[in-house]
């Protein structure tokens, strides 16, 4: 598992391995637009500050994963502990 941090608030929340990031900030009570949830679309596409995520998407272009600046909640996860989200 790993955790991700709001910049805006500074809070941590925990992404368990059965969870996607995006099922772990609507729990938290973070809105975050979605609509395919099979990374394909890119409407949930959010900013990484922070950390590197483990891109599962099919949206982003590979050197647009390969900047790390942003990714898709709904099926990427992280490489690292934690991932700073623009959030
Ligand atoms: Fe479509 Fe995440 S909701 S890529």
């Amino acid at each position: 598992s790993f955790q991700v941090k709001l910049a805006s608030s500074g809070r941590v929340i925990a992404v368990p391995p059965q969870r996607t990031v995006l099922q772990a900030l609507l729990d938290a009570g973070v809105e975050v637009p979605v609509s395919c949830e099979q990374g394909i679309c890119g409407t949930c596409l959010t900013k990484v500050l922070e950390g590197e995520p483990d891109h599962r998407d099919l949206f982003l272009t590979p050197a647009e994963q390969a900047r790390n600046d942003c990714f898709t909640p709904c099926c990427s996860r992280a490489r690292s502990a934690l991932l700073v989200l623009d959030l």
